[in-house]
């Protein structure tokens, strides 16, 4: 037997109704936003990856599905959506057209991550990105929108932002860093060892125990910001507060990504064990640039829909549509044009063999139908039909004319 690859899954039957029910929620509250579909490939060129996630992160260093293609191409299964998207708004010359632009994507994401509770390598994702819009109230505004998508999801997760400074602030800070780290060599694991050369900023966010403990003392990032992003991180303080968001500072944030700039934030369920985090974004005012664009502010997110399905509580399946059966086998094509019939109106459920009265009534539970609807000799002659309405648990004979106007 062939089974799916380690960290890859199948999603049916109750699984899939929970993706699809988050997928729906999220997509009405996005549009709502103002915000339209994008679909772009899942294989794009690795270089893609590197000059916006950025050579140094886990995702490109350890991470990527990476190969080289028939025509000796050096391609990547997208790990995250923003750099396709990017790519996308500079493919259309969109960076020329000064404007609003804002796009919502879902789809599949490849990383190959160790797999465990809440980590798969193949995951899927749901995105917002917003072009042309330098202002504080845009990060608001998007972190309003997740909140509301989780509040709908009847999700409770905590919103932790930081700000992750600017072209003005954060280069003097990392150099403040980055001294600090020196001096502490010989306490950090080898990979933050490392990271002082690479990236000294993700150290902060290293999960190693002992790391945190030395980092507790390092210059932190909030009180090393410029005037301007101190005031962009004070408003969007207030604005959260004036919509009843709340909300954690956490100074060491940093994101696994390397393309953030101001602000950065994710959301956190408790319920979820050591993958923690449902949703994450920020703002990114330089990747267009990086991936050779005009200039153009962007800010955006993305939630992980596995890790929501986790946490979601169905909405009570309700009875819906048409169940028809046939009681004999004479009756079997008068019951499939009724059915053909009322699928233009309806789901309908149909069953190509005749049968007696108690399986009906037992399949048309399962199909969750409202309305059963027999036909036996007796209807046959009448041009009838018996129906049940199992919502009401009433039940009648009705023609076949009449069942036309059936709600
Ligand atoms: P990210 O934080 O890497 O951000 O991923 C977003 C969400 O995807 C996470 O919060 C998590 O729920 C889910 N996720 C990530 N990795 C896995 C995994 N291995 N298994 C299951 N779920 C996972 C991004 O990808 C950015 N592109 C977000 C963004 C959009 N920033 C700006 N615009």
């Amino acid at each position: 037997m062939i089974h799916p690859l380690r960290g890859m899954k199948d999603i049916l039957f109750d699984e899939s109704r929970r993706f699809l029910h988050i997928l729906s929620v999220a997509t009405e509250t996005a549009k709502r936003y103002g915000y339209g579909y994008i679909e772009t490939p899942i294989l794009e060129e690795t270089t893609l990856f590197k000059r916006s996630v950025g050579d140094s992160s886990d995702i490109v260093n350890k991470e990527m599905y990476r190969f080289i293609d028939k025509g000796e191409h050096d391609v990547c299964m997208r790990p995250e959506g923003t750099a396709g998207v990017v790519r996308a708004f500079i493919s259309a010359k969109l960076d020329r057209q000064p404007g609003k632009y804002r796009f919502y994507y879902h789809g599949p994401m490849f990383r190959y991550e160790r797999p465990q509770k809440g980590r798969l390598r193949e995951f899927h994702q749901f995105g917002c990105e917003s072009f042309g819009e330098a202002s504080v109230y845009e990060d608001f505004t998007l972190i309003a929108m997740v909140n509301e998508i989780l509040q709908t999801l009847g999700i409770d997760a905590t919103l932790k932002i930081n700000s992750l400074g600017c072209e003005a602030c954060m280069p003097p800070y990392r150099e403040k860093l980055s001294g600090f780290l020196e001096a502490h060599r010989a306490d950090l694991c080898e990979d933050c060892q490392r990271r002082i050369e690479t990236n000294p900023i993700r150290t902060l966010d290293c999960k190693n125990a002992h790391c945190q403990t030395v980092l507790q003392e390092a210059p932190k990032l909030n009180a090393n910001l410029c005037a301007s992003c101190q005031e962009d991180m004070q408003k969007l303080q207030a604005l959260l507060k004036q919509a009843d968001i709340d909300f954690e500072i956490d100074p060491h944030l940093v994101r696994g990504l390397d393309y953030y700039n101001k602000t950065a934030f994710e959301f956190t369920s408790d319920a979820l064990g050591a993958q923690s985090a449902v949703a994450g974004g920020g703002r990114y005012d330089k990747l267009v640039s990086y991936l050779d664009g005009k200039a153009t502010p962007a800010v955006g997110f993305a939630l992980g829909i596995e890790r929501l399905m986790a946490l979601v509580e169905l909405p009570e399946s309700v009875r819906e549509g048409y169940y028809v059966g046939a009681m004999c086998d004479e009756a079997i094509d008068t019951a499939l044009q009724l059915t053909m019939k009322l699928r233009q109106k309806a789901k309908t459920s149909f069953e190509y063999t005749s049968k007696g009265f108690k399986s009906h009534m037992k399949a048309a539970d399962k199909a969750q139908a409202r309305y059963v609807l027999l036909i036996g000799e007796k209807e046959l002659e009448e041009k009838s039909v018996w129906l049940k309405d199992l919502q009401a648990q009433e039940e009648r004979t009705v023609s076949l004319e009449e069942l036309e106007d059936l709600g």
